[in-house]
């Protein structure tokens, strides 16, 4: 690596030397542990070079959180594209988010886009955004790999019928050329025997990858990539990396280990310690929780996030295992005066906790009879009701000022 001294002198008094190495975004280069999976989409998918318009292929990647399905999606179609490039195949790989572009219309917006960035946001129905990406595709000789991660939440809000319309699409192209391929990305996503016809069905069960936790060595080796890349060097202790990595184990999650190291040097950094001993690793574990989903919760609009605080808080105060929605509310109205926001309508708080549990935020779920009458119950799926308060607690303040 080439040698930065302007970096250098600003990270003086810092153990950092490139912190955005330990950001969510960031997608190394080299990703220890998934060889294997990396191989087996490259297998999969090299027809789309080998032969291009002869087939579609549909693929399924699904894990649990942070074992690293985005990024190695992010990696694989990076090669995908620079292999197509090279052999002068134009290959557009396209990674829609699904949780953030949560229609149908917008995810296939956000595709059609690609080829035409100033088509109008609106006046179109998704078949027709649809079917004018097919006819920019052919009209241009152009193929599009189309990866809709976080595709489980989106499921769970609108169904499957984004996958059958999509499979649709290139079942209807028998004798023409196949345009789109297709990875799906989630946790699990459900696939619904209802909607898919049983031939797309076995082929996608088929075509389904799983990543699994990341065992403790496997994140020590990440982490340590990690370290020297975001790090002043001999500033991390060795047993850091051990203790980070022995905590992010119970999980599995690579997403976690990095954000514990991170904690760890920000914490050296407040007490001006030019070591990143154990102790701050531990430290940041009593402060952060790996199912508090940092990213799921800055994406929710303000007033969710007063919502969600407001549960976070009547949660806290009774101790329990959940709250009557009508608590919830009560706690609502208050926390709207500490914000100075004015109070949203019974429809659209009940709307917004539908949207929070869809997210797996919260959880809810219908009283027994005879407990105050019928009344939704709403709990915390994951997280501590305290660490989840302190964090939009932060994140609210930050924004006012
Ligand atoms: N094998 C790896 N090598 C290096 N970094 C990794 C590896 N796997 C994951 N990471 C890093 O860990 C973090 C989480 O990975 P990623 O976002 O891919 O998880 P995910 O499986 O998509 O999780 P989620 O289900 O929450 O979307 C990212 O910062 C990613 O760069
Ligand atoms: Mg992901």
């Amino acid at each position: 690596m080439v040698h930065d001294y302007v970096e250098d002198e600003l990270s003086k008094r810092s153990v950092f030397k490139s912190e955005q190495f330990l950001s969510i975004d960031y997608v190394p280069e080299n990703l220890p542990h998934r060889q294997n999976e990396l191989r087996t989409l490259a297998q999969n998918f090299k027809t789309l070079i080998d032969s291009p318009g002869q087939t579609s292929v549909k693929f399924i990647v699904e894990g649990p959180v942070g074992t690293g399905k985005t990024a190695v999606v992010k990696r694989f179609s990076e090669q995908m594209f620079q292999a197509a490039d090279r052999r002068n195949i134009r290959l557009h790989t396209i990674h829609v988010n699904c949780r953030v572009n949560k229609t149908e219309y917008l995810v296939f917006l956000r595709a059609l886009r690609e080829f035409k960035p100033e088509f109008p946001r609106r006046g179109h129905s998704p078949e027709e955004l649809l079917q004018m990406l097919v006819e920019v595709l052919d009209e241009e000789d152009r193929y599009l790999l189309l990866i809709l991660d976080e595709l489980d939440y989106f499921i769970r809000q609108r169904g499957a019928d984004i996958l059958y319309d999509l499979t649709r699409l290139t079942d209807d192209r028998l004798n023409a050329r196949q345009r789109v391929s297709i990875i799906s990305i989630g946790r699990r996503i459900p696939l619904d025997e209802d909607i898919l016809d049983s031939s797309t069905l076995s082929t996608l069960q088929r075509n389904l990858l799983r990543f699994n936790r990341y065992d403790r060595i496997a994140l020590y080796d990440i982490l340590r990539d990690r370290v020297d890349m975001a790090f002043r060097k001999d500033v991390v202790m060795e047993d850091t990396v051990q203790v980070v990595a022995d905590i992010a184990s119970a999980p599995g999650d690579a997403r976690y280990a990095i954000e514990l190291l991170w904690r760890a040097g920000k914490q050296a950094d407040r007490d001006m310690s030019s070591k990143v001993i154990p102790d701050y690793a531990r430290r940041a574990k009593a402060d952060t929780h790996p199912e508090l989903r940092k990213e799921v919760l800055a994406s929710l609009p303000a007033h969710q996030r007063i919502l969600l605080l407001s549960a976070a808080r009547q949660l806290r105060e009774n101790r329990g295992a959940y709250v009557t929605m009508g608590e919830v509310e009560e706690m609502y109205q208050t926390v709207c005066e500490e914000y100075d926001e004015e109070p949203r309508s019974h429809t659209q708080i009940w709307e917004w906790v539908q949207d929070l549990t869809s997210h797996g935020v919260i959880d809810t779920k219908k009283s027994g009879s005879g407990q105050r009458g019928q009344t939704t119950l709403i709990g915390l799926s994951d997280v501590p009701a305290d660490m989840l308060e302190g964090f939009l607690s932060d994140l609210l303040d930050d924004n006012d000022s």
